[in-house]
């Protein structure tokens, strides 16, 4: 049975090379500090809305709708559309947990799908074979920054009425033929969680064209309550139509937010210039991975690399690991964690694509100020690795 595989080198978490470096400047310490200096209004001021617009504009949507983290957005659209008992979601194993987790939460079930060799996003076809007369939607995930191929799967759901659900947590600014990741399906996630190409620490946003949606997303977002107005600024009262949450960000988060997104061209200029150095150095080893070259869309989130074999895999990353090079598994197969197997008796098998690709990636460190050395170190350790 799999089981998630600890590296027999002690982890540590002082890091030579660590697997990401958040991109920060004065300009984010200033926003956060004068919505401090306010002394009020940090909740339920206007910082939200801009930062909303803002997301929603850089992607050519109409509405942005701010959450305390990807997976709450996510959540949010799932409970707006109605998806609920009986209904069936079609998502990839080969992803962070919480794609699937929302669906669960809503009590719908998760169907998983197969994921293809090039961009690791779902295999339209395999989707079209798990449609079935329960199925309401689809939630594809653009996978380290770079675009699935988004427009077979709108495809299939238009022809079986199916939602489509963008899971762009990974994939704030990247493109598909042109076209902004987030503007093809019904309603799309970002996340900008520590790790993300912008990010204040942890937050999401659910952007979107249908305005009834997004007016739906609020009082998701907020204990169904119908703001008119600030809450905390008005003395009037307020009605609650629906039983909805708290997962509002703060105006602290949505500065910080504007801040980061005023950086993110340069940040992923600077992380495709990183990849293309790995790319480079990379080239000759028993290894596929990723050109920035002939991937002009995607804006390298991550920096995955497949093996050959896993046996090289597992080599290069106890190697990495002694030599202080934090390296990671994005993603290990949902469908194989304990909890899956217990609750939707998924088994090994089942997935044969996906549980051999997950068998054989490997994440590498990339951020924006990453230098050639570094790369070079990298480059070098995997080669003496599997030599
Ligand atoms: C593919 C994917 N989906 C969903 C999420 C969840 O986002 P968050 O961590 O902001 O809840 C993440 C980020 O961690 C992710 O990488």
């Amino acid at each position: 049975m799999w089981q998630p595989e600890v590296l027999v080198t002690p982890i540590t978490t002082e890091w030579k090379i660590p697997l990401y470096k958040i991109f920060w400047d004065e300009d984010d310490v200033e926003s956060v500090a004068s919505v401090i200096r306010r002394g009020m209004f940090w909740t339920g001021g206007s910082s939200v809305s801009m930062f909303e617009n803002e997301v929603a504009g850089l992607v050519g949507i109409e509405y942005g709708v701010a959450f305390n983290s990807g997976t709450s957005a996510q959540s949010a659209i799932l409970t707006a559309l109605g998806i609920g008992s009986g209904d069936e979601v079609i998502v990839p194993s080969f992803t962070f947990i919480s794609t699937c987790n929302t669906v669960v939460h809503h009590d719908a079930t998760p169907i998983f799908a197969e994921i293809e060799t090039e961009t690791f996003g779902l295999d339209a076809n395999d989707v079209e074979r798990k449609i079935t007369a329960k199925t309401k939607a689809v939630i594809p995930v653009h996978y380290a920054g770079a675009s699935c191929r988004i427009d077979e799967i709108i495809k299939i759901a238009d022809e079986h009425d199916l939602y489509v659900i963008e899971d762009a947590a990974e994939a704030l600014g990247a493109y598909y033929n042109d076209n902004p990741v987030g503007s093809f399906g019904i309603g799309a996630m970002f996340s900008f969680c520590g790790n993300k190409v912008i990010t204040t620490g942890e937050a999401g946003m659910l952007v979107t064209d249908d305005e009834k949606l997004a007016e739906t997303l609020r009082l998701v977002r907020s204990h169904g309550r119908v703001d008119k107005g600030s809450y905390f600024s008005s003395s009037d009262s307020f009605d609650y139509v629906s039983f909805g949450h708290n997962w509002r960000i703060s105006e602290i988060t949505a500065e910080l937010g504007r801040s980061q997104l005023r950086k993110l061209h340069t940040v992923i200029k600077l992380r495709r210039e990183v990849a293309k150095l790995y790319a480079e150095s990379l080239n000759d080893l028993p290894l596929t991975c990723p050109n920035p070259t002939e991937m002009p869309g995607h804006i390298f989130q991550m920096y995955t690399v497949l093996f050959d074999s896993h046996s090289d895999r597992e080599k290069a990353r106890a190697h990495l690991t002694r030599e202080g090079i934090m390296s990671k598994i994005y993603f290990d197969c949902v469908h194989l964690t304990s909890a899956y197997r217990s609750m939707f008796n998924t088994t090994e098998g089942m997935l044969p694509v996906t549980e051999d690709i997950a068998r054989r990636v490997l994440t590498l460190p990339i951020f924006p100020t990453m230098t050639s050395e570094e790369v070079q170190m990298v480059s070098k350790t995997i080669q003496h690795s599997i030599a």
